[in-house]
């Protein structure tokens, strides 16, 4: 039987990050352990803001082509009140995503069992989208600048930055998930105000959407999307939008599926021959850290989203539902409502991982043939 061993850089960084990591740590541990055709090895780096406050940067100088040996990459939380913002995400986050060109940022929203949606009417099960969001250009391409600082007619401008090649990979990894789910597709866009960019943005769309005739797609405002979410979340499958859009939409989906610490994200290169990413969409959470109570569900679902790219998707729904059974269960953080530690909730997650995965019926056992082939 081959074994596909994945060299895994985990990057714990600050506040809850290395609090909620080991617990996803643990999952794909036991992933492993279920999938005898599955194997982690795992390699740790302590960068981030403790690590800048001793060496002056984020990560070494030649922290990206460390990681590049590397097939998968863990990540926790950047950032701390002693160091800017700017500099840690610039330091670290944004480096790896635009050095790898992890141009698809996915963000899938459902809302699971026993979450407590802010959503009077929604229903478990019935929420179940993604959105996706552009992850190297558009809004954050970081070209601008400001002249006559401080003197009456200071003036500041920033450049919104949408290529050709940037936009339509974005746009077609938008139909290619579609495909892959209900085949519905929408496309944020704000083409009626910024009235340059966001055209370009519909045109590749609606030139796209003819390539895909098995997908419905549209193109919403997304400040109508934003409420439409809201009031209607059960009507999506994929969104596809800009790095500014993408990162507001895909926010208020957390809200929708019970908060921020729930929520999932990947950052993937498709065309593959880099690490992709998987992290929590949430930050360090200094209010909360070294506490031991930071919720560890979007930890765990990233990686859960690891096993959906390495085509162990039944073994990632097995994983979702044991996320399920212990919300269910009320043994969960303070955020949620419960009283359990990171630490226990994790633990609750793996071991029901575990008993679910050794059920008897035969379409619980993910990847069953690889018996026949050892
Ligand atoms: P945050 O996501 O860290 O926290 C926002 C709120 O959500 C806080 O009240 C926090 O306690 C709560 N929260 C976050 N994760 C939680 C979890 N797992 N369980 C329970 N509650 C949780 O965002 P904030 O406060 O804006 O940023 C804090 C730091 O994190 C900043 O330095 C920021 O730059 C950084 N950050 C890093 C991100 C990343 O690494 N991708 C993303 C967002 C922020
Ligand atoms: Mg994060």
């Amino acid at each position: 039987m081959t074994v596909d061993t994945r060299r895994v850089a985990v990057i714990p960084g600050d506040g809850v990050g290395p609090e909620v990591v080991p617990v996803a740590l643990d999952a794909l541990r036991a992933a492993a352990d279920i999938d005898g055709g599955l194997a982690f090895e795992f390699s740790e780096f302590p960068w981030g803001c403790q690590y800048y406050l001793e060496h002056g940067t984020m990560m070494p100088s030649d922290g990206l082509a460390i990681l590049g040996e590397y097939t998968d990459i863990v990540l926790g939380a950047v950032g701390w009140p002693t160091v800017p913002d700017h500099v840690s995400l610039w330091g670290l986050l944004l480096p790896i995503r635009r050095g790898f060109q992890l141009y698809a940022n996915l963000r899938p929203t459902r809302i699971l069992r026993g979450a407590p949606s802010p959503l009077a009417a929604a229903r478990s099960g019935a929420v179940d989208f993604t959105v996706l969001r552009e992850n190297t250009e558009g809004e954050y391409s970081n070209i601008g600048g400001r002249l006559h600082r401080d003197l009456p007619h200071e003036v500041v401008v920033q450049t919104t930055i949408f290529t050709k090649v940037g936009t339509e990979r974005i746009v077609r990894y938008g139909f290619e998930l579609a495909t892959r789910s209900r085949n519905v597709l929408v496309g944020a866009t704000k083409s009626n105000g910024i009235n340059y960019v966001m055209p370009y943005w519909d045109e590749v769309f609606h030139r796209i959407a003819t390539e895909y005739p098995q997908v419905r797609a549209s193109l919403m405002h997304a400040d109508a999307l934003a409420a439409k979410i809201v009031l209607e979340p059960e009507s999506f499958d994929v969104i596809v939008a800009s790095n500014l859009l993408g990162d507001i939409l895909s926010e208020v989906g957390a809200a929708v599926q019970g908060g921020i610490g729930m929520a999932p994200s990947a950052n993937l290169n498709p065309e593959g021959g880099v690490p992709n990413m998987y992290e929590p969409v949430h930050g360090s959470a200094p209010d909360i850290a070294g506490r031991g109570i930071a919720n560890p569900v979007g930890q765990i679902w990233s990686v859960k989203l690891m096993l959906d790219q390495l085509e162990r998707r039944e073994l990632g729904s097995i994983l979702l539902d044991a996320i399920e059974d212990v919300l269910e269960s009320g043994s969960v953080t303070p955020d949620l409502g419960g009283s359990a530690t990171t630490a226990a909730m994790g633990a609750a997650v793996v071991a029901r991982f575990r008993e679910l995965s050794e059920g008897p019926t035969p379409e619980r056992i993910p990847h069953a043939t690889r018996a026949e082939g050892s």
